[in-house]
C-alpha cells in the first residue's frame, strides 16, 4: 500500500496494484474514526471546524493503516480494510436495500405464504417473510387467530397510527367515513394518499369473510409505472410532476395534500406511487393543463384495470396480507352483507421500521456485521 498526494485536495491511496483509491481531504477529517461519538456512534465532528482549503501536514502508512496528521495536530487513523470498504462512491452494504421484484399477474399466481405461528417464535422465519415482502411488494401470513395480526406487525415495529386509529376494522356499518366502511367495491389504491407520508406496510388481517362477494384484488404499481416509463414517457413525465390534491374529511378532520402521483428517487428509480381516486380532490390545474393530466392519469387507470397487472384472490379467516402500501395497490370487489359476515383488521408499520427490523434481524443472525 502506498499513499501520495493528488493535487491540492485528496489522497491516492494504491493497493495491490488495483484502481487507486481518491481520498479528499475534507472527506477524511470529516470521517476519521475520532469523529463519532464513541459511546454513541453518532458523529459529532464539527465540519466547519476545519478551512475550506484543509491539506494535512503529513499522511504516511504505518503497517494496515493511513495515518494522516493535521496541521491542528490532529491524528487520523484509519484501517486499510476499512478504507477499501467504505471509500467514496461506496455505500455502506444495507440488508434492507434490497432490490425490487417487479410482478405483473402472470408471476404472481400465488401470493408467497408463511405461517403466522413461525413468523411470531422464529427469527430466521419472521427475516425471511419481511425480505419478501420487502422485495415483491407483498405476501400472505396465515393461521392467525383474531389478534394475532397485530402481534406480527409489533414484532417488527411501532405501529403507524393514523385519523383511523392504530389499528381498524373494515366493516360495513351506518354512517360510514370512508367508502372502505361500506359493502361497495374499492378500486385499486394505495391507503391515505392524502397524508404527508402515507402508512408505509399495510397488515390486513381478514377475521371473516362469509359474505357474497368481497374479493381482494392487488396489482404491482411498479410494474404499472414502469411500463408507462417504456411507452408512454409523456405520460410518466406528467404523473412525475403534476402535484395533485388529494383530500380526507369526516366531522373530526380535514387532511389535505399536494403530491404526483409517481414519486422517484434521486437516480430516477422508483420511490412510490400515490394513487387515490376516492381521495384525489376537486383537480384544480388551469384548463391548458388538463388535456395532458388526463391523458396521463387515465393511461394509468386503465393500466389498473388491465388483467395483465391486477389478480384476484379471496382471503379466508385467518389469513393477513402484507403489503408495502406506497407500491402495491389494493382493492377489493363489492360484497353482500346480508349474505354473511365480513371483518378485516388493519393496522400499519412504516417503511423505516420494516427496514431496520430487517437490519437488526440480520445483525443478530451473525451473517454479517454493518
Ligand atoms: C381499505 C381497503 C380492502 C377490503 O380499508 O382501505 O382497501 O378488502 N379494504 O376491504
Ligand atoms: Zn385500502
Amino acid at each position: 500500500m502506498q499513499i501520495a498526494q493528488l493535487g491540492d485536495q485528496a489522497l491516492e491511496l494504491r493497493h495491490d496494484g488495483a484502481t487507486p483509491i481518491v481520498l479528499p481531504f475534507l472527506w477524511l477529517r470529516d470521517n476519521c474514526p475520532s469523529a463519532f461519538d464513541p459511546q454513541t456512534q453518532e458523529r459529532n465532528f464539527d465540519l466547519l471546524s476545519v478551512p475550506d482549503d484543509l491539506r494535512p501536514a503529513n499522511a504516511e502508512v504505518i503497517g494496515d493503516s493511513v495515518v494522516v496528521t493535521w496541521p491542528d495536530g490532529h491524528v487520523s487513523r484509519f484501517d486499510q480494510d476499512w478504507l477499501l470498504t467504505h471509500r467514496p462512491g461506496v455505500p455502506r452494504p444495507d440488508p434492507a436495500s434490497l432490490p425490487r421484484t417487479i410482478w405483473r399477474a402472470a408471476e404472481m399466481p400465488e401470493l408467497p405464504r408463511f405461517a403466522g405461528p413461525k413468523i411470531l417464535e422464529e427469527d430466521d422465519v419472521l427475516a425471511d417473510f419481511l425480505v419478501t415482502t420487502q422485495r415483491l411488494g407483498i405476501s400472505l401470513v396465515d393461521g392467525l387467530a383474531p389478534g394475532q395480526g397485530l402481534e406480527v406487525a409489533q414484532r417488527i415495529g411501532f405501529l403507524r397510527e393514523t385519523n383511523f386509529g392504530k389499528v381498524f376494522d373494515v366493516v360495513s356499518k351506518p354512517d360510514p367515513n370512508n367508502l372502505a366502511f361500506t359493502s361497495q367495491a374499492l378500486a385499486l389504491h394505495t391507503d391515505l394518499a392524502n397524508q404527508e407520508i402515507p402508512p408505509g406496510f399495510q397488515f390486513l388481517h381478514c377475521i371473516a369473510n362469509e359474505a357474497e362477494g368481497g374479493g381482494s384484488v392487488f396489482a404491482d404499481s411498479f410494474a404499472i409505472a414502469e411500463d408507462l416509463r417504456a411507452n408512454d414517457p409523456e405520460a410518466f413525465r406528467v404523473l412525475s410532476t403534476v402535484a395533485l390534491p388529494f383530500r380526507f374529511h369526516d366531522g373530526a378532520y380535514d387532511i389535505r395534500l399536494r403530491r404526483p402521483v409517481v414519486t422517484l428517487h434521486a437516480d430516477g428509480s422508483l420511490d412510490e406511487i400515490r394513487y387515490n381516486a376516492h381521495l384525489t380532490d376537486l383537480i384544480d390545474l388551469p384548463a391548458d393543463e388538463l388535456g395532458p393530466f388526463y391523458r396521463a392519469y387515465r393511461a394509468f387507470m386503465r393500466r389498473t384495470r388491465d388483467p395483465v397487472f391486477r389478480f384476484t384472490t379471496r382471503l379466508r379467516g385467518g389469513e393477513m396480507v402484507v403489503f408495502d402500501n406506497r407500491r402495491t395497490l389494493h382493492g377489493r370487489e363489492a360484497f353482500n352483507p346480508a349474505t354473511g359476515f365480513r371483518q378485516l383488521q388493519g393496522c400499519y408499520v412504516d417503511r423505516g421500521e420494516f427496514e431496520s427490523r430487517i437490519r437488526v434481524l440480520n445483525r443478530q443472525s451473525g451473517q454479517q456485521v454493518l
